[in-house]
């Protein structure tokens, strides 16, 4: 007698903070999904204890994959991450595990160089330390001096990492800002990018020296930690403006402040922060910086096609076995 087929039973993927439900029901049609319902910070014991049978986990960033969570995961086999950072991440310690990583590369390129644009304008122009001054009650009359800031159009636009975003932001300064720009990166752009982001490579010293505005837009690793600290921040303009998209650990915060405090450098926009959500303190009570909470990508739709990017490698890996951006294939 022919025994019916069972079917196989589904994976159990692990989303580890809250997403959009329609990205959860897509990932329900394929697997058994666990969600974190309630958005809570898991610890990672927590995180491992969740992860028990998992063959995937959907993160956002801020879950640390090491070697020690893996090795409490055996079952574990694609981590997919919801940026396009993935600094989370132990590469090498997955890959010796064989567990697939992958980030949301391309989907956040143009929101992300948006917004550092808007930190750019704002710290330059005082935007935000000017409306608090107005919400305070204490504007009573025009001055010509009244929060005059630096000029963006025409001035030397510097970016600090060459990647995709670094390039949008190169565009826009370059053709939307008339900006001269400058980069600098581990490797020097192919020439025909160069010119379609009319910009010119030079060392990072004089990329310090040189910029107006000093963007930076580059991976953290162990070793960019602090790249930006007391003794870059003096080489820079006393009228430039730094803002970092990056991530923080890449500006040493308490220098940072106190080269604001002291003018060393005009004015900073920030959207990440080392230990965040925790913002340095010194950072909090200087006015010329402006603060926000690792934003650059929030816009809806960029959200929305991160968290599709990230279940979809979830389930091209663990249904045809091929992830859709892998970082370390
Ligand atoms: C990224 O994609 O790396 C962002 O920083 C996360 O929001």
């Amino acid at each position: 007698r022919a025994v019916p087929d069972t079917p196989a039973p589904r994976p159990a993927v692990l989303v580890a903070r809250a997403i959009f439900p329609e990205v959860l029901d897509k990932l329900r049609q394929h697997f058994e999904v666990s969600d974190n319902e309630h958005d809570e910070d898991w610890s990672a014991q927590e995180l491992i204890a969740r992860l028990q049978g998992k063959a995937g986990v959907l993160t956002t960033g801020s879950q640390r994959i090491d070697a020690a969570l893996l090795q409490a995961c055996p079952q574990l086999r694609i981590v997919a991450n919801m940026a396009v950072g993935f600094n989370n991440f132990d590469v090498a310690a997955m890959t010796e595990a064989g567990v697939v990583g992958t980030n949301t590369p391309d989907v956040l390129t143009e929101t992300t160089a948006d917004f550092g644009f808007a930190l750019l304008l704002a710290a330059a122009r005082r935007v935000t330390e000017s409306e608090h001054f107005l919400r305070a009650g204490r504007w009573d009359r025009w001055a010509y001096d009244l929060f005059a800031g630096q000029d963006v159009h025409g001035s030397t636009l510097g970016i600090l990492g060459m990647g995709r975003i670094g390039q949008g932001i190169a565009l826009r300064g370059a053709h939307g800002f008339g900006m001269r720009v400058i980069y600098h990166n581990r490797s020097r752009l192919d020439p025909a990018i160069e010119a379609q982001c009319r910009a010119t490579y030079v060392s990072k010293e004089a990329l310090l020296r040189q910029a107006d505005h000093l963007v930076l837009v580059l991976p953290y690793t162990p070793e960019n930690h602090h790249l930006i600290g007391a003794a870059e921040l003096a080489l820079m303009k006393p009228t430039a403006t730094l803002v970092n998209i990056a991530r923080g650990g890449i500006v040493d915060d308490a220098a940072l402040a106190h080269a604001l405090r002291e003018r060393r450098i005009a004015a900073a926009g920030l959207d990440v922060f080392e230990g965040e959500p925790r913002v340095h303190p010194d950072l909090l009570t200087v006015p010329n910086v402006v603060l926000t909470p690792h934003i650059a990508s929030a816009t809806r739709a960029t959200r929305l096609a991160m968290a599709h990017l990230a279940a979809d490698n979830l389930i091209a890996f663990l249904t045809q076995g091929r992830a859709l951006t892998p970082v370390n294939a």
